[in-house]
């Protein structure tokens, strides 16, 4: 007999259960829900809509449910449809009709939507927890490299050299931008919807924040139907997850061009690459080009929930049952990604010699030159030209301005003296953009001091989240 099989002639269509079913992936909302229905008995035995008596002994029940659960011996069944009557159902199994009382003022429209969030508050804490991971790991190649030079390139060319360490800095900061979303979604999804009911709240004298207050959430949604129909929280999630995947993918993408053997940058550690079955010499970067192609799955989850929720009339629709596999999917994947990243990053062996080499052997400092000749008098547009042609000469001669004598360089313009080749070293290219977020080693320091303290203020922020997210019982 179903819980809600009272007004029905007839059992459900074997396929219709299965079909409606959500317990083979919902379980894993177990602990949420059961930590949910222990506030919301402990508010109905405090709001005397209860006894004493049975909530004590309802909640020894529901901790005697989640322990067969944990330990596999409770049954869940496609019969019971989701995790919430899979749990009703075995709490009255074990504490007999009393059981039957736990699900009073309540819905499962509000169950779930506290469960969702209740999960995603985790899932927030822990994935912004591997960023900062990942964004330290960064921080110490940055600090083992400080003073490395690599090219820098535009349209995948090469434009002009910057520090290794200002490379690996833009990555901390895309990274902080992260978690400072994640911080902002954390605000909207710590309300508790709980007391919302079906969609129009309920006619018993329950006390919303005393819920709440137990479960660690800052506040109560404030209108019952958006609470119940309300899953931005899980698109804002999966929104911001997509971004994360996209710095990633960026990353992933630069690794692997870096440990080919054309760029040799970079060699990532062993205990991070794969071997080929057929081809004896190969090592692969398998987590990098994983980590780029999951991001398909994370922006495909984004997209899925968005088009099930657009259309939706209010309140709750059993579309909106399908805003778990995809959420449950994105929070693994990017764990799955992050937790991989951080050692991989901080084992990767940075090869600075051929980093150098890269960039002596190249015009990268062909701006400078030009701005060499503004800095004695010159129009710009004009040592562009000037340079432009020295650049060619040197093509055709097969070398490279530092490679010039001070007679050659001449030819291109009489006021050009021997100071210039000290101006083109790779060092005082770099140096020479000394301004705010510049890649001069002085503007690199200055950065790695505003990573420092932004990660500083992560650690408290979920130092701050921790004290709410009390462990689960
Ligand atoms: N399994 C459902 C879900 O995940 C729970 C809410 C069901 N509510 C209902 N009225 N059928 O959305």
């Amino acid at each position: 007999m179903k819980l809600w099989g009272g007004r029905f002639t007839k059992p459900t269509n074997q396929l219709v259960d299965e079909y409606t079913a959500s317990i083979q992936f919902d379980k894993k909302l177990a602990a949420y829900d059961i930590k949910g229905s222990i506030a919301h008995v402990a508010m109905l035995a405090k709001c005397e809509i209860i006894s004493e008596d049975d909530a004590n002994e309802i909640t020894a029940g529901l901790k005697a449910v989640m322990e067969k659960i944990n330990n596999g011996e409770a049954v869940l069944s496609e019969e019971h449809e989701d995790i919430h009557m899979n749990v009703e159902k075995l709490l009255i199994d074990e504490i007999g009709p009393v059981g039957g009382k736990l699900h009073t003022g309540r819905s499962r429209n509000d169950q779930v939507a506290l469960d969702m969030r209740l999960y995603l508050r985790d899932a927030l804490m822990d994935i912004s927890q591997l960023v900062a991971n990942l964004q330290e790991a960064l921080l110490k190649q940055v600090k083992e490299n400080k003073e490395t030079v690599l090219p820098g390139y535009t349209h995948l060319q090469r434009a002009q050299p910057v520090l290794f360490a200002h490379h690996m800095l833009a990555y901390v900061f895309m990274l902080q931008r992260d978690v400072e979303r994640l911080g902002g979604s954390w605000k909207r999804v710590n309300k508790s919807p709980l007391g919302a009911g079906a969609l129009a709240g309920t006619t018993f004298a329950v006390d919303r924040q005393f819920v709440a207050d137990e479960l660690g959430f800052d506040g109560i949604c404030e209108n019952s139907l958006d609470a119940v129909s309300d899953r931005d929280f899980v698109v804002e999630f999966l929104g911001n997850a997509a971004l994360i995947s996209t710095h990633l993918s960026r990353l992933c993408e630069e690794l692997v061009q870096w440990s080919s053997a054309e760029f040799n940058f970079i060699e990532l550690d062993d205990a991070f690459c794969t071997g080929s079955s057929m081809m004896p010499q190969k090592k692969n970067p398998d987590v990098a080009e994983l980590v780029r192609g999951k991001t398909g799955r994370v922006y495909g989850n984004l997209i899925g929930m968005l088009t099930t929720l657009k259309g939706l009339p209010l309140a709750y629709n059993k579309d909106m049952q399908e805003d778990k596999e995809g959420m449950f999917d994105t929070v693994e994947t990017l764990k799955g990604a992050l937790a991989l990243f951080a050692p991989m990053m901080e084992t990767m062996d940075v090869k600075q010699k051929n980093m150098y080499e890269a960039v002596r052997n190249d015009f990268s400092n062909a701006t400078d030159l030009a701005d060499y000749l503004v800095g004695k008098g010159m129009a710009f547009r004009e040592s562009h030209a000037v340079v432009g042609e020295i650049v060619l000469h040197c093509i055709q001669k097969n070398k490279y301005l530092l490679d010039m004598t001070l007679q050659e360089i001449k030819g291109f313009s009489s006021i050009i003296e021997e100071d210039v080749f000290a101006y083109l070293t790779p060092e005082a290219v770099v140096n020479a953009r000394n301004i705010a977020g510049g890649t001069a080693l002085n503007r690199v320091e200055e950065q790695i001091t505003i990573a420092e303290t932004n990660l500083t203020e992560t650690e408290h922020r979920l130092a701050r989240w921790a004290k709410k997210i009390e462990p689960l019982t």
